[in-house]
């Protein structure tokens, strides 16, 4: 059986006094065991409060990002090991906006995605396309593409330690949020692609998220697609009622 997964991204919000805020409503608003796995995933500066903050709950804490180099002159930079010194072992890789400001390629994400799984990290591995590839028909092919050139050299074991989130591009931040029969489409296509090129055990225990736009109103639907696991969720993942309506959605 799949894990079932939602995970918040805040992306760059929430200060120390805000991050401490949204948690204690987080903590108020879960339910005891929830039938997914909870993640929250707060900037850098809030990860060890986070997790000191967390540990007793079944809350997992993720990073937004790490370096792919053990350690090193990459001045702003943070390494796995920083991250699990803070008790933080999940990281989001290849999200869409790092991908676009700060030009991280599928070459460069291959590298990072190998550092935390020798690390023994788990990974949230974004990919998804842009509006213009959808209208030109070729957003399988690109999703194929970013797949094959960050992940597809990785060992069968090592994706364990993998969980995929589709985000279409289009879907980030707009309010345009893919229908439930687009992203069980994109996630059937992604599942045929790791029976493929990797196998049926590993296509059939990888949780594949989406996330584009998941709110109170629409996740529900999306989440009962036989190909979707979960979410990952952005701006609804910064208000604590809609959050936890989003973890009970299935
Ligand atoms: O990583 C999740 C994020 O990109 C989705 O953002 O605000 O559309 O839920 P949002």
């Amino acid at each position: 059986m799949r894990e079932k997964i939602v995970a918040g991204n805040w992306k760059m919000n929430n200060d120390l006094a805000e991050t401490e805020e949204l948690l204690g409503k987080l903590k108020l608003q879960m339910v005891k065991d929830p039938e997914a796995t909870v993640m929250v995933a707060p900037s850098f500066t809030n990860l060890y409060p986070t997790f000191q903050a967390l540990k007793d709950t079944p809350v997992i804490v993720a990073a937004q990002n790490m370096h792919e180099s053990e350690k090193g002159a990459f001045t702003g930079e943070v390494s796995a090991e920083m991250l699990k010194s803070v008790g933080v072992t999940t990281v989001i890789l290849g999200h869409s906006e790092r991908r676009a400001y700060f030009h991280e390629t599928n070459e460069l994400l291959a590298k990072k995605v190998q550092t935390a799984i020798d690390k023994e990290m788990t990974v949230i591995f974004c990919f998804g396309e842009e509006l213009e590839d959808r209208k030109n028909d070729r957003h399988f092919d690109l999703v194929e593409s970013q797949l094959k050139e960050s992940l597809f050299n990785l060992p069968k074991s090592a994706w364990k330690n993998i969980i995929l989130a589709y985000e279409p591009v289009w879907a980030i931040g707009t309010g345009e949020t893919a229908s439930p029969e687009q992203a069980q489409e994109m996630h059937k296509h992604i599942r045929t692609l790791l029976e493929k090129n990797i196998g049926k055990e590993v296509a059939e225990n990888t949780s594949i998220l989406y996330g584009g736009s998941v709110k109170p109103n629409n996740a529900k639907e999306i989440f009962a697609k036989e190909d979707v696991d979960g979410g990952l969720i952005g701006g609804a993942s910064l208000n604590a009622v809609d959050f936890v309506e989003i973890v009970n959605s299935f």
